[in-house]
């Protein structure tokens, strides 16, 4: 026996072989694109802390949602940006408010060759930025938000969203949301819930995205960082709730909790790629530390591996058209 007697570079050697036997490829139907529309924009906003994100007019969302369907991306998650805030987030519920419209516009647009998903969360639309309406002593009320949130999935549901995704981190959002659904009629419409949502310094750019009024941090509602069992009883109750996907998020940071939450669930797993993650690779590419393309590609295909089913990601139009044409 000559030594030594394996040689994993055997199966390197070619590109052909590299191929033939790598475990896990990118496919473009399970990237998710995440969209922000401003409302009375004319034309599309730069997000100075994401380069090559913008903040859509209604013309530039439907022709970005046309370029990920021809790219052959999974689906479109849509926030929106309200011109006016308030309280309650009260144009989260009007039928011409800011998402429930770009909800109409895109699926008029693109029909079913694109999975149509909205945002179902107050942040964008409450004056203060929190993600559900306050007590009077200035805490987030649970269950004074999840009877908002009922009639935000409805509306958006009407407005023709096919998934529905709570991002506020609710106790029991989930279930008052399916019951919604289903009294309103849309017993077809889907959850994709995000069960576990960290408290994470990587949602920074976002703020920007969605001009958001936050102050203070989302720490009594959104997940611990320290916690890893936790996310296992989030899944579990969005589940028992009728979630028919879930969600972790953020996703590089949070790569162990996504593998824990793909080995126990039932449903598709889905993770996010957050704003900071993006900015990270963009602002490092930018500087020429990193080479972009495969930063991009290596960073999406570590959460498939660790088990998403689907990613939600800034880069899914760009991405597909490289798997698409390699
Ligand atoms: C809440 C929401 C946030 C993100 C998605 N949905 C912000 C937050 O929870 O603070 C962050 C997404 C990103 O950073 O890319 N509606």
């Amino acid at each position: 026996m000559s030594f030594p007697q394996h040689r994993p570079r055997r199966l390197r050697a070619t590109n052909a072989l590299r191929r033939m036997t790598s475990e896990y490829r990118l496919a473009p139907a399970e990237l998710i694109l995440p969209a922000f529309i401003r409302e009375g924009l004319s034309g599309p906003l730069a997000i100075s802390s994401m380069p090559g994100v913008v903040q859509h007019s209604t013309e530039s969302l439907k022709r970005a949602a046309v370029q990920a369907v021809e790219s052959g991306v999974g689906g479109i998650m849509l926030f929106g940006v309200p011109a006016t805030r308030d309280a309650t987030g009260s144009a989260s519920l009007d039928p011409e408010g800011v998402l429930n419209k770009a909800i109409r516009d895109v699926r008029t647009e693109v029909g079913d060759d694109l999975v149509v998903m909205s945002d179902l969360c107050l942040d964008e639309f409450t004056d203060h930025g929190h993600c559900g309406v306050l007590n009077a002593s200035g805490g987030v009320d649970n269950d004074a938000t999840l009877e908002i949130y009922a009639d935000m999935a409805v509306a958006q549901a009407r407005a023709g969203a096919q998934v529905l995704a709570p991002s506020g981190m609710m106790d029991g959002q989930v279930g008052v949301i399916r019951q919604a659904l289903d009294a309103a009629g849309f017993q077809e419409r889907s959850v994709l819930a995000y069960a576990a949502k960290y408290a994470s310094a990587f949602y920074g750019p976002f703020r920007e995205a969605v001009d958001s009024q936050l102050s203070g941090d989302r720490r009594t509602y959104q997940m611990d960082p320290g916690n890893r069992r936790e996310a296992l009883l989030e899944v579990e109750l969005d589940l028992a709730e009728g979630a028919d996907m879930v969600m972790v998020k953020p996703a590089m940071s949070y790569l162990d909790i996504l593998a824990d939450v793909a080995a126990m669930s039932p449903v598709p797993v889905s993770a996010y790629q957050v704003s900071g993650e993006y900015a990270m690779i963009e602002a490092a590419a930018a500087n020429g530390w990193i080479d972009r393309r495969r930063a991009i590609e290596e960073s999406v295909l570590s959460i498939k591996r660790a088990g998403a089913s689907m990613v939600l990601t800034y880069w899914a139009t760009e991405l597909a058209g490289w798997l698409k044409n390699p």
